[in-house]
C-alpha cells in the first residue's frame, strides 16, 4: 500500500457521488468470458473503495466480499451497500495479503483498482483464494478523448496544469498491464455513453488520485478553470461524455 493509494481516503466522497457506474455490457461480458454466472456468484472485490462495483455486482445477485485498507472509502461503501442475504461484507485489507483461506471465491476482482496494487503479490494471491474454474477480471472506465473534440483539448488542458496527471492526453500512456499477468487473457472495450451535469463531471475530476494530491487551493483555481470554459461551451449544463470501459478476465 503506498501513500498515493491512501489519497483515495481524501476524496471519499467526491469518488462516492461522482465516479460513473459500470455499463451493463461490462457485467455481460465478465460473465462471458469467464464463464461464471453472477446470480449466485462468490466474488471477491478488491481495492472496492466505496462500493461502485461491489454494488454493481450485488445487483445482479453476487454475494460480494469488498477488499480495502481505506478506512474512509469503507466507510462509505458500509453505509451505501447495508448488509442483508447477497449483500457485501467488507474487510480493511491489503489485497496483496487477502485474509482468506484458499478455494473460496468463483471471481477475484479489481475495479480501477489492480494498478494500486504489486502485479505479481496480487495475482498470486487471487489465484489461491479463487476455486479451480475461477476467473480473475480487472476493469476501468475510461472517458474516450478520441470521439470528442471537447473532451480532448479538456484533457490536454489537465496534462499541462496538473503535474501528476496520468491519462489519455499523454503519449506514454496504457490501460494498466494487467493482462500481461495472465498466459492467456481476453480483454473487451465497452462503449457508452455518460450523462452528466458539469458540476458532477467537475467532482469526478476532484476524486482523482493526481487530484487528491494537489495544495487545495490548487485545485480550487485548476477547477475553477475547468468550469468556466465547460459552461461556456455547453451553457445549458450538461455533457455528454464518450466512455469505454476496459475489462481483462485471466486465469
Ligand atoms: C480508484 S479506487 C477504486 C474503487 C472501486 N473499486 C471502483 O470500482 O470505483 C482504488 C481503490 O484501491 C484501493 N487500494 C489501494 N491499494 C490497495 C491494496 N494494496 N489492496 C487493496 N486495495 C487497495 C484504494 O484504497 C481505493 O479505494
Amino acid at each position: 500500500m503506498t501513500e498515493l493509494s491512501r489519497a483515495f481516503d481524501n476524496v471519499a466522497d467526491a469518488y462516492d457521488a461522482a465516479r460513473p457506474r459500470y455499463p451493463d455490457g461490462m457485467y455481460d461480458a465478465l460473465s462471458e468470458i469467464s464463464g461464471v454466472t453472477l446470480s449466485g456468484a462468490r466474488v471477491v472485490d478488491v481495492g472496492a473503495g466505496t462500493g461502485i462495483l461491489t454494488r454493481g455486482l450485488q445487483d445482479r445477485g453476487a454475494r460480494v466480499l469488498a477488499i480495502d485498507p481505506g478506512a474512509e472509502m469503507l466507510t462509505r461503501l458500509r453505509s451505501r451497500s447495508p448488509r442483508s442475504e447477497g449483500t457485501a461484507a467488507a474487510l480493511r485489507a491489503d489485497g496483496n495479503a487477502l485474509p482468506l483461506h484458499g478455494d473460496v471465491a468463483d471471481l477475484v476482482v479489481y475495479g480501477q483498482s489492480w494498478h494500486w496494487l504489486d502485479p505479481v503479490a496480487s495475482i498470486a494471491e487471487a489465484r489461491r483464494v479463487l476455486r479451480p474454474g475461477g476467473a480473475i477480471a480487472g476493469c476501468w472506465n475510461f472517458t474516450d478523448a478520441r470521439q470528442s473534440g471537447w473532451l480532448a483539448e479538456y484533457e490536454n488542458r489537465l496534462a499541462r496544469e496538473c503535474p501528476g496527471y496520468w491519462g489519455q492526453a499523454l503519449e506514454e500512456w496504457t490501460v494498466p498491464p494487467m493482462a500481461t499477468a495472465f498466459d492467456l487473457a481476453e480483454e473487451r472495450w465497452v462503449p457508452w455513453t455518460r450523462m452528466i451535469g458539469i458540476e458532477d463531471f467537475l467532482l469526478d475530476l476532484r476524486s482523482h488520485s493526481y487530484m487528491a494530491v494537489l495544495p487545495g487551493e490548487a485545485a480550487d483555481e485548476l477547477v475553477g478553470r475547468r468550469r468556466a470554459e465547460l459552461a461556456a461551451a455547453f451553457p445549458e449544463g450538461l455533457l455528454a461524455v464518450p466512455m469505454h470501459t476496459y475489462l481483462a478476465v485471466g486465469r
